[in-house]
Order: structure tokens, then C-alpha cells, then sequence
């Protein structure tokens, strides 16, 4: 067996994967099992899977992750509370079955804004109260900044402004106790405006006393985007603020490796992509493990070359037909060249 990368990196922070239900099992599992010391749903504890219907939670699929991760001993992080996509619609549709969204009476939208907070307070509260002692860090809100910087124009923002991202923190501290630890998560932290957008309205919460312990940077990355310089002024500022760092998502896509936008099939992959793969890999464990005083942990998103949700984007950007590559363990659930490289001790360069 290779070095599992949970024992290499234990000094500094754990290393997490994102699953799916079924890589519980199988040469997934084992891998999971081996290397890893933390978990996350990629799908399954988002409020569209949890709650698909008003009042009708449904617990099955991530009950499982939750006893997986207790038998084995693993850290479990919660994705995600609070977010724009994978949520059900009728959170969003009045009383009288209309579209929030489309409401023009003010007294009508002060009434829907009450409702979806409402809402908002019993699905937070359900999930945290139901896996207080099974979680290690909860994702509250998810990317609320938009791409473009300034909130995130999504239903939950139209219909209550900033105040569903505070309910949400509030709520969670409220059913979580002390302990809880409350992440913002987001992707392109690194990139501005949006990263100094984030920046100011964590800072903003923080003063009126939102609870806020922690930024999850998803780092969906490229192999020459965002520059190291980036990524590591972004992981310093928001260390700035006092809060807790996780490397939440990272992958490393081979997206635009000349001369193509995305490479037709595994096979046609040349080894060259690998090995300049793999020097990412190895700078940017270098840098994790230098900020180490600030990361307590570095979570994929996913484990091996075979499921990434990155094979819908290098379909989209490649004329219906694509395939990506970005973790440390290529289709077939072996090692590749990025897994010797973020094992090394040797200094990048
Ligand atoms: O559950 C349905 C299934 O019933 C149906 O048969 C199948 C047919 O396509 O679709 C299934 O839903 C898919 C779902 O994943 C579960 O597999 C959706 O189509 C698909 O869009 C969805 O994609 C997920 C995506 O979030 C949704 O935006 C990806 O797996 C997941 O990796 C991705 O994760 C996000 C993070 O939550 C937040 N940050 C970005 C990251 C990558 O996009």
C-alpha cells in the first residue's frame, strides 16, 4: 500500500474527500478508508436531498455517511445548510402558491420574507439538532458572493437580502451550541472582486456579531490558475479575521492544457499533463503545509479520476465529449505522479 496521505499530513491538517454513497464501498471505500481522515457529501446533505418537500426530512442517505464516518473514525464536515442550487422550489413559493420572487405588494413581500425565514430557521435548526455530535464543521451558507462580486442575486437574496445568511449563522449556533464550527464557503476566493467582496462582508458580520469560525475555500483550480501568490494572500486575509482555514473542494483541473479546452478520453491524456499536474501538486501542499498553522484541513472533491463532477464541465466546454482529471488517483483507483508529488518533502520549486 502507498503511504496513506492522512498519516503524511497528520501533523498539519486532515485530509477529506467528497462521496457519493456508493464509493463507500468498493476499491473507493478502501482508498477511503486508507488515505483519508475526513468526509463530506458531494450531494447528499444538500436541502434539495434532506428536505424535498416542506416537512418531509429524509435522513436515509445521510445517516449513512454519518455511521460510515463514526465507524471509521473520520472527521465529517456538513455540505451544505444553505445554498442557491440543489434546493427544493417550494421554499421559495408563498402561501398561495405563487412565486416569492415575482411579489410586487410590499406588505405581501415583508410577509414572504417572514415565511422563508421561518423556513429557513426550521431546516437549519432540524439538520444541526439532529447531527450536532456527528459534525465537525458545518458549510452554512454557500457561495452567496456573486462571480461578478456583491451579493449573489439568488431567491434566497431577493426575497430577504443579507438577512437569510445571518438566520442561517444565528440558527446554527443557536442548535449547535458553542462548539459548532460555522463555515462560509465559497469558490474563486482567491479572485477579485469577489474575494475582497467576501472578505468585506465576513468582516461586516463579524462586527454585529454573526457567528462566524471559519472560510472554506473551495479551491476548484486549474494548473496555472489561480497563481500560488493568489492563493496564498487570500488564505493570509482571511486568516486576518480570525477565522479557522479548510481547503474545501480542491481539484486540479487540466482544463485548457494546450491545445484543447478538454482532453476526448483518459487515453488520449498525454503523460506531459500528469507530470505538470503533478508540480502543482507539489507547490501547492508545499504552501498548505507552510500555512499550517492556519489550515486544519484539506478536503478533495471526490477521490480518484473516475467520478468528478469536472467530466460535465470538459463535456460542456468540449462539444459534448470530454474528460477530466484532477485528483491524485487516476480512473483506475491508482497512484498517479500528483501523488508522489504532494508526498514529497522535497521544497518545490
Ligand atoms: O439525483 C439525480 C438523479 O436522480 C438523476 O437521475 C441524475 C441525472 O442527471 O441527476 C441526479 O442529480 C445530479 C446530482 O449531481 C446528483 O448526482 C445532478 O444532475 C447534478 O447536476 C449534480 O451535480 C452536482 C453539483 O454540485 C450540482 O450543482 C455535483 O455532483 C457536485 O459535485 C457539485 O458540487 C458542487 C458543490 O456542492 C459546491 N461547489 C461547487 C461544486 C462543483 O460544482
Amino acid at each position: 500500500d502507498a503511504e496513506s496521505m492522512q498519516d503524511r499530513f497528520e501533523a498539519s491538517f486532515d485530509i477529506g474527500a467528497a462521496v457519493e454513497l456508493y464509493q463507500l464501498e468498493g476499491e473507493h471505500g478502501e482508498i477511503l478508508k486508507h488515505h483519508y481522515g475526513s468526509v463530506v457529501a458531494e450531494n447528499v446533505m444538500k436541502p434539495l436531498y434532506i428536505q424535498p418537500e416542506e416537512g418531509e426530512f429524509y435522513w436515509d442517505e445521510a445517516d449513512q455517511l454519518v455511521a460510515f464516518a463514526n465507524e471509521h473514525d473520520l472527521e465529517l464536515r456538513y455540505h451544505t445548510l444553505i445554498w442557491h442550487s440543489q434546493v427544493p422550489e417550494w421554499f421559495f413559493i408563498d402561501e398561495e402558491g405563487n412565486e416569492m420572487v415575482d411579489e410586487e405588494d410590499p406588505d405581501q413581500q415583508e410577509a414572504n420574507k417572514e415565511l422563508l425565514l421561518e423556513r429557513l430557521e426550521t431546516h437549519v435548526g432540524t439538520v444541526v439538532e439532529r447531527y450536532k455530535d456527528d459534525i465537525d464543521a458545518w458549510d452554512v451558507v454557500n457561495e452567496v458572493i456573486d462571480d461578478e462580486g456583491g451579493l449573489r442575486e439568488s431567491e434566497w437574496y431577493q426575497i430577504t437580502g443579507d438577512e437569510y445568511i445571518k438566520r442561517a449563522f444565528h440558527t446554527a449556533r443557536e442548535y449547535g451550541g458553542e462548539d459548532a464550527k460555522l463555515f462560509i464557503n465559497d469558490y474563486n476566493t482567491e479572485i477579485n472582486p469577489k474575494r475582497d467582496d467576501l472578505y468585506a462582508l465576513v468582516e461586516e458580520l463579524l462586527d454585529e456579531g454573526v457567528p462566524i469560525d471559519g472560510i472554506g475555500h473551495q479551491s476548484h483550480i486549474q494548473l496555472d490558475w489561480p497563481t500560488l501568490e493568489e492563493i496564498e494572500e487570500s488564505i493570509r486575509l482571511f486568516d486576518g479575521l480570525g477565522l479557522e482555514t479548510h481547503i474545501t473542494e480542491l481539484d486540479v483541473s487540466l482544463y485548457g492544457y494546450p491545445p484543447t479546452p478538454a482532453f476526448d478520453t483518459y487515453a488520449d491524456i498525454p503523460d506531459e499533463a500528469f507530470e505538470v499536474q503533478a508540480e502543482r501538486y507539489h507547490q501547492l501542499f508545499t504552501l498548505y503545509e507552510s500555512l499550517d498553522e492556519m489550515i486544519t484541513n484539506v478536503t478533495f472533491w471526490g477521490i480518484a479520476d473516475d467520478h468528478t463532477w469536472l467530466d460535465d464541465r470538459a463535456e460542456e466546454f468540449n462539444d459534448g465529449i470530454g474528460k477530466d482529471a484532477p485528483f491524485v488517483f487516476d480512473v483506475d483507483k491508482n497512484v498517479k505522479p500528483a501523488y508522489w508529488a504532494m508526498m514529497s518533502d522535497e521544497p518545490a520549486t
